[in-house]
Formats: C-alpha cells, sequence, structure tokens
C-alpha cells in the first residue's frame, strides 16, 4: 500500500521535472513572435495583438497546438514587452528569468489586459448587463382605440434596500478577506500544454471580491437581493399594433455589479365581442331578418366608444353583402384625426316556415313587381338575384 504510494508520487515527479525540462529546452521568444532582436515595444505589442488573436483558443477550439503557441505567444510577449525581463532574456536566456517569483501570468490574463474584457471573445465589454424581461401585456380594442395611461406591477428582483446590495446587517461587516489578503486572487501552479506556469485564480473563499461579510444582512440573508416589483406606467397611444413593444430601459432584474437589461412589453389584444381588428381597419358582422334584407333597415351598433353608428339601408341586402363605413375603423397611430374604415358584413336570418296565407300573399305580391319589372326590362336572372 506504502509502497503504492510513493511509486505514483515517483512518477508524477518525473512528469513534472520531465515538463519543465522540455519548456526550457529552446525558447526564442524572438521568433515565436516573428520580430528581430532589435524590435522596439510598439513592434512586439503589434505582433502580439496579431497572433494572440489568431492563436486564441476560443477561435481553434479543442486544438492543443494552437492552445500551446497561445501560451509561448503570451510568454515570449510578457517577457519582451517588460524592459527589465528583456533585458534579463538577452543576457542570461530563459534560464536567467527562472529566479524571478512570477515569471508568467495567465495568458488569458495577458489577452484581457491588452484587449479589454475577460480574455476570451464574444463577451469583451467590461461592464455586464443583465438579460432582457418579456412580459406579454393584454390589452383591449377599446383601449387601443382611446389610448390609456395604467399602471402595471412587474415582479422582478430588486437590490435589497436594508444593506443596499452589500449583502452584510452593517457596513463595518464587510471585512477583508483572509484567504486571499484581500486581493480576490490566488496564484496556483498549473501545467498547460507542456508548460508549468504560474496562473491567477480567483479566491474561491471571497470569489474574486476581496472581500467578505462576516455577518450577513438579516432581510436578504447576505443574497443582497430579494423578489419585489417594480410599478410602471404604460401609456398606451391610439392606434397601437397588436404585438407592439414598450420598453422600459434598465429595469429588468437588479443585482449588485451589473446594469439592469430592459423590461419589454408586448402588446397582445384581448379578442373583443364585436369587433375585429386589422391593421387599421375594423371589421364587424350584422344580422338582418329576410323581411329587413328586402325591404331595407336602420340599425344602430355601439362603437368602441359607446357612440351610435347608424347605418340605415332602403336597397335590397343580400346575405354577405359588406357595407364599408370609411373613418369608422382604428385611429392611425401617431397620426392625428386619422382612421381605418369599419367593414359591416351582413347576415340575413331566414323564417324556418311559412303558413299557406303568408306564401299566396307573397307570391301575388312578387308576380305583380315581376310584371312591373318586365315592362321595365328587369330579368329573370335579374329577378332570382333578389330572392
Ligand atoms: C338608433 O339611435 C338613434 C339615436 O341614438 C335613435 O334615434 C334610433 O331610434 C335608433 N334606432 C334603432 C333602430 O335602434
Ligand atoms: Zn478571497
Ligand atoms: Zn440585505
Amino acid at each position: 500500500m506504502r509502497l503504492s504510494i510513493l511509486s505514483v508520487w515517483g512518477f508524477l515527479l518525473l512528469i513534472s521535472v520531465n515538463l519543465i525540462c522540455i519548456s526550457s529546452a529552446s525558447t526564442d521568444y524572438y521568433s515565436i513572435l516573428g520580430v528581430s532582436r532589435s524590435a522596439t515595444t510598439k513592434e512586439i505589442k503589434k505582433r502580439y495583438k496579431v497572433l494572440a488573436k489568431k492563436y486564441h483558443p476560443d477561435k481553434n477550439p479543442d486544438d492543443k497546438e494552437v492552445e500551446e503557441k497561445f501560451v509561448k505567444i503570451s510568454h515570449a510577449y510578457e517577457v519582451l514587452v517588460d524592459d527589465e525581463k528583456r533585458d534579463i532574456y538577452d543576457r542570461y536566456g530563459e534560464e536567467g528569468l527562472k529566479g524571478e517569483n512570477q515569471p508568467f501570468h495567465n495568458p488569458f490574463d495577458i489577452f484581457a489586459q491588452f484587449f479589454g474584457g475577460s480574455g476570451h471573445f464574444g463577451h469583451q465589454k467590461t461592464e455586464r448587463r443583465g438579460p432582457n424581461m418579456a412580459v406579454d401585456l393584454e390589452v383591449d380594442l377599446k383601449e387601443l382605440y382611446l389610448g390609456t395611461k395604467f399602471d402595471v406591477d412587474v415582479s422582478k428582483q430588486v437590490i435589497c434596500e436594508h444593506c443596499g446590495g452589500s449583502g452584510a446587517k452593517n457596513p463595518d461587516d464587510v471585512v477583508k478577506c483572509s484567504a486571499c489578503d484581500g486581493r480576490g486572487a490566488k496564484y496556483v501552479k498549473q501545467v498547460m500544454g507542456s508548460n508549468i506556469f504560474q496562473i491567477q485564480t480567483t479566491c474561491d473563499v471571497c470569489g474574486g471580491k476581496g472581500k467578505i461579510v462576516k455577518t450577513k444582512c438579516p432581510h436578504c440573508q447576505g443574497k443582497k437581493v430579494r423578489r419585489g416589483s417594480e410599478q410602471l406606467t404604460v401609456n398606451i397611444e391610439k392606434g397601437m399594433a397588436e404585438g407592439e413593444q414598450i420598453i422600459f430601459e434598465k429595469e429588468g432584474d437588479e443585482s449588485p455589479d451589473i446594469i439592469p437589461g430592459n423590461i419589454v412589453l408586448t402588446l397582445k389584444t384581448i379578442p373583443h365581442p364585436a369587433f375585429t381588428r386589422k391593421g387599421d381597419n375594423l371589421y364587424t358582422k350584422e344580422t338582418v331578418t329576410l323581411l329587413e334584407a328586402l325591404t331595407g333597415f336602420e340599425i344602430n351598433i355601439t362603437h368602441l366608444d359607446d357612440r351610435t353608428v347608424t347605418i340605415r339601408r332602403d336597397k335590397v341586402t343580400s346575405p354577405g353583402f359588406v357595407e364599408v363605413i370609411t373613418g369608422e375603423g382604428m385611429p392611425r397611430h401617431k397620426s392625428k384625426n386619422q382612421y381605418g374604415n369599419l367593414y359591416v358584413e351582413f347576415t340575413v336570418s331566414f323564417p324556418t316556415f311559412l303558413d299557406e296565407e303568408v306564401k299566396t300573399g307573397l307570391k301575388k305580391l312578387f308576380l305583380k313587381q315581376d310584371t312591373a319589372s318586365t315592362d321595365t326590362g328587369s330579368t329573370d336572372a335579374g329577378r332570382h338575384y333578389e330572392l
């Protein structure tokens, strides 16, 4: 048992010794960056900029060779860009740098120092932004017709108002992290490719903040945030469209260290019992009796603003006939006093039963009209249509 543990340690030792040997074998920092020995700092930076982007592991995922190259570029840059290190290297070679206590940093940190951001592609922005919150807002057609203003409560995460997002009971409960001595980072040796170097990692005790909370805020239990809500005043403008978005900038979930995203309200129209909307036009259906269809009628439609719109017809109305009332549709968004049209489609309700007397009477009346219309040249087909 004891022996096997020893042999494992021996094996590990062998590997690391081997790796150090490889890394120190022959490294020409100038040729890695492709610059002359007399290159200026500016030239070195320029070359690093080009090469670090080209060989960044994010751009070449799972390519060990590229990863190794990225590390080498970073090392070469770190030494050559620093006058003191470059001088040591020029005089004593790589061996000369071994005496330095922190010869190399994490290549991603170097990359981040140069380009800003996290050292990776895709999230270069230093300010972190929370996600947008999408909320559907149900409105009825009347609200869209008239326009209105109302308050909505949106449930979201808010910063604890008792601790102001520190998570501590009192301000002096925030103390320096002893694990990292307040630096927020620790240095550990790590193997990357065939190199060993000191890598800077985030302190896991304080999460990189360098500070820890001694006594937690009793209101948020140290979480810094709580569930809350935001009252937003929504302004529904006349004629706003279905699916239109109303955006409240930076009103999304709050969290310390981030900029909240937006709250995005999307208008959804609650179906109306009488009217349907297509663009700026309104559509509705009305039913008239057969007698009304034949002899004419007057009907009142109650509009979305409770006004009465009267339709009068003395012509024959066939089933499916559509009356167009201009200017009685939806208001056009952002255009004053402009409206779409109202389309009223008619259905005719036929009697299910006629008694003999009515039939005889109708026949007599229609025959009379026939004779009259024959006199004026009306055709059979025309008469048929009328019925
Ligand atoms: C329609 O409304 C007008 C005015 O409000 C009223 O005078 C008329 O009698 C109504 N007609 C019908 C058929 O209800
Ligand atoms: Zn720490
Ligand atoms: Zn709190």
